[in-house]
């Protein structure tokens, strides 16, 4: 292990560097329950033998060209209902780092993929520790695809390299990461959380093909709730919220 303190990076001094990891999330949530980090570190790796991704998906990337890491963030005071506020943030951060290197259109698709075009770059996964009715701990994890050049076709994703032609150093995107993901948590209100996130949320304010457990259907993003369902307008007038699992983009 080296840990090295990035001077630059006022609120993210602790920085644990791992060659191989089953998971950065898991590692982190260990050294929090052992009581053995403090907040606002980050733990990095270059290969994960048992990355997670969300809905119970294994996180997939070459050794060594992506970056793969999770944020320890204590929050001072935010209630499990309003948790997705940090889902918000992170995904705010990855986008406009996507947005300065790409020249593609970024967009966020709910709950928090990153997206150049159709395909995806990114993807984060919180995973929240509760105590009471507030989030006392947090893991906040990302993988961002940056140098690798190909993916197997069902994973339908690219990478930093692919959008732009050019490699990129990977402590170097990192940093600037924190950077931006500092501006977004401590320095924006929530109201420029809010809007900067539905004005990059994917279809937006436009009729969308959805399925849900009643079938296939039209409708309309309103936005999305503070306990982060989304929030869609039928084409039968209804409006419904929906958790990851009870909706599915069709096209
Ligand atoms: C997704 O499925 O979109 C979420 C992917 C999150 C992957 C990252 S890689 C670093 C961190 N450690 C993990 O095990 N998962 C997250």
């Amino acid at each position: 292990m080296q840990c090295l303190a990035m001077e630059e990076i006022n609120d993210f001094k602790d920085i644990y560097f791992f060659h191989t990891l089953s998971s950065t999330n898991i590692h982190a949530q260990e050294q929090i329950k052992a009581k053995k980090i403090t907040e606002n570190s980050v733990v990095v790796a270059k290969k994960q033998d048992a990355g997670k991704g969300q809905r119970g998906t294994q996180w997939l990337s070459n050794h060594g060209e992506n970056l793969l890491f999770s944020i320890v963030y204590f929050p001072k005071s935010l209630d499990v209902s309003a948790a997705f506020y940090l889902s918000k943030v992170t995904s705010l951060a990855l986008f406009d780092l996507v947005t300065e290197l790409t020249e593609g259109q970024i967009k966020i698709k709910w709950p928090n993929d990153i997206y150049v075009g159709s395909k995806k770059i990114a993807g984060i996964l919180i995973e929240n520790n509760i105590l009471g009715s507030a989030v006392s701990s947090s893991v906040i994890g990302i993988g961002l695809n940056v140098n690798q050049a190909l993916f197997e076709k069902q994973l339908n994703a690219t990478s930093i390299m692919n959008e732009s032609g050019q490699k990129h150093q990977l402590t170097s995107l990192l940093s600037k990461f924190l950077q931006i993901f500092n501006k977004w948590l401590f320095t924006q209100s929530k109201e420029q959380v809010d809007s900067a996130y539905l004005q990059a949320l994917y279809g937006h304010g436009q009729t969308m093909n959805f399925e849900d457990k009643l079938g296939l259907f039209q409708g309309v993003i309103l936005g999305v709730a503070e306990n982060g369902l989304l929030h869609v307008k039928k084409e039968n007038g209804n409006t419904c919220f929906y958790e990851i699992k009870e909706i599915r983009f069709t096209g």
